[in-house]
């Protein structure tokens, strides 16, 4: 999915959940024309491998921050659910959001069909832990057909946004 975005043009993208802002860094560093806005409101969560505590979550907005500051110019927190983040998210603006949020049916449905609309055309909606089953569903219930890909890490997908 790296081949679909420009180099030769300023980009903005969405990463929708940061958890210690691993693969935020790993955009910010591949695409220098990058201006990443990340969503992650930083409490306690259940998701696929249990319930994730408030506290951790808090201790891990501190890492992020940390991982990102060298990219203080490129990079924007909006520390909300994904959900109470779109009204703040001009429609049809983005060049690319990635989901890797909460991966329980009802979020991930919520994430692909809601960040949608915020793709610009010719854009990309992509996402992480397209195995898992909620995600999976999401897919199959949202109706475009999506590619696999191992960018920006292993199990994600993609849609190209007509
Ligand atoms: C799997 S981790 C993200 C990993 C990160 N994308 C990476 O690859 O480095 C999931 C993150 O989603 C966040 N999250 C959970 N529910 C969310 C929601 N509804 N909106 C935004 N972020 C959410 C959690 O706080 C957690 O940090």
């Amino acid at each position: 999915m790296y081949a679909l975005l420009p180099t030769d043009r300023p980009i903005q993208g969405i990463e929708i959940g940061l958890w210690e802002g691993g693969n935020a860094v790993r955009l910010l560093t591949k695409f220098p024309n990058l201006h990443l806005t990340g969503i992650d409101p930083f409490e306690g969560y259940d998701d696929w491998h249990g319930h994730i505590p408030a506290d951790s979550m808090h201790q891990r907005e501190g890492i992020t921050m940390r991982a990102l500051d060298p990219f203080a110019d490129r990079f924007t927190h909006i520390k909300r659910y994904s959900d109470a983040a779109l009204e703040l998210l001009p429609d049809g603006a983005f060049d690319f959001v990635y989901i890797d949020g909460d991966h329980s049916h009802k979020w991930a449905s919520h994430d692909i069909t809601n960040y949608w609309t915020k793709v610009k055309s010719g854009g990309v909606l992509c996402g992480h832990d397209r195995s898992l089953s909620g995600v999976a569903q999401a897919l199959v219930d949202f109706g475009h057909e999506f590619t696999p890909t191992e960018e920006p890490q292993g199990d994600s997908w993609y849609i190209v946004k007509p």
